[in-house]
């Protein structure tokens, strides 16, 4: 469907037939960490661009706050999801919501694309007084990455406010609820490269201010955290023999690795479980250090981090 061309002095760059955006960029500058080498970004506002996306080999980014990106880049083309995917419609559902649903306070949203920014979505919610989704505050995803994650804080995660989704894949489009997906902690169920192009929000009505306090009580759990730019926790918490979850942060300062540094990257002297970019970092560096942490923590844990590749 789309054809490769060539530009001087450049890599190809396919040309879309259904008028998605396609250049080739650092991949780096849409991440939160900012390391990483080019790659042909696609970006699609309807499902028609968002198929002829998907016609070759491809990932999904959604804000880029979980990801570190090869220095090489990427052979896949990266698609980014805008346009219809990036709407956002907070109307409570009358068809899903109020009392003859069982819950007075309940309601059930339109669609939220999944490439709506997550914090700003959450502004919203607060100032419409509708709780569910607080405890997530301060996570810089989209909702389509919040979701495929489960991102979530020891105050709540993301599918605690999702009634249902929407999701496409190379085979098709469906709408699954919750309940349908094998989901738990920072993990969904939906296997990779499914895109969550859009969600229904299962929310409770509160007032702004009782959502704000919320919001204030998992702010402060976050004074912690370093403010350089980082992908967040490297880490998933390992559940320990006891079946208890030990933070991957202590483990990693227990071993004295806070402050280590390999080139441009370090483990955060503020919070061991981040590794940050002092400016100039490679993915090398970060790969390093998490083959450091590795090497030095007793006990086995799972990368909360995308490597891409
Ligand atoms: P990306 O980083 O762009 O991608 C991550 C994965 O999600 C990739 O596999 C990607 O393909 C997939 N993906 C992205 N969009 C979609 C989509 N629409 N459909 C399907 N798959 C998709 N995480 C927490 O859980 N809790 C926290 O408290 C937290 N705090 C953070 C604080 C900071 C400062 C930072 C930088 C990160 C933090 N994170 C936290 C990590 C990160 O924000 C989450 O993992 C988040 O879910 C990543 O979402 P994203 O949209 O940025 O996805
Ligand atoms: N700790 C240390 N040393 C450190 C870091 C932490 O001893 O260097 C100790 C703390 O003193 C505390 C415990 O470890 O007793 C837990 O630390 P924290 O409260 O910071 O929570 P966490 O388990 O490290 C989790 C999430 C964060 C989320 C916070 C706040 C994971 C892997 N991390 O951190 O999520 O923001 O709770 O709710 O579940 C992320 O997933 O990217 C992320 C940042």
């Amino acid at each position: 469907m789309s054809v490769p061309v060539t530009r001087a002095g450049t890599q190809p760059v396919s040309v879309s037939v259904t008028g998605a955006g396609v250049r080739r960029e650092a991949i780096g500058r849409y991440t939160t960490l900012g390391v990483g080498g080019e790659a042909e970004v696609w970006t699609v506002t309807d499902h028609a661009q968002l198929a002829e996306a998907m016609s070759a080999p491809y990932r999904i980014l959604g804000g880029g706050s979980n990801l570190v990106v090869a220095d090489e880049g990427l052979t896949e083309r990266v698609i980014r999801l805008a346009g219809q995917f990036a709407s956002t419609d907070l109307t409570p559902d009358p068809e899903r919501s109020g009392p003859e649903h069982g819950d007075p306070d309940g309601l059930v949203t339109g669609w939220v694309g999944g490439g709506v920014p997550l914090p700003g979505l959450l502004r919203k919610l607060q100032r419409l007084g509708y709780s569910n989704l607080e405890g997530t505050v301060g996570i810089p995803a989209q909702l389509g990455g919040a979701i495929w994650m489960n991102a979530g804080t020891r105050f709540g995660e993301t599918f605690d406010g999702l009634h249902s989704l929407e999701i496409v894949s190379p085979e098709g489009t469906r709408v699954v609820t919750p309940d349908d997906l094998n989901w738990s902690y920072r993990d969904s169920g939906i296997p990779r490269n499914h895109i969550v192009t859009r969600a229904r929000l299962r929310l409770r009505r509160s007032t702004p201010d009782a959502v704000q306090e919320r919001m204030d009580a998992a702010d402060t759990a976050r004074k912690g955290q370093p403010k350089n730019r980082t992908p967040g926790c490297a880490f998933k918490n390992p559940t320990l023999p006891d079946g208890a979850r030990a933070p991957a942060g202590r483990l990693i300062d227990e071993a004295g690795l806070k402050g280590s540094r390999a080139g441009n990257a370090m483990i955060a002297p503020e919070h061991a479980n981040f590794i940050v970019n002092l400016g100039g970092a490679t993915a090398a560096d970060v790969h390093a250090l998490l083959n450091l942490i590795r090497e030095r923590v007793g006990v086995p844990m799972e990368l909360e981090y995308e490597l891409w590749p």
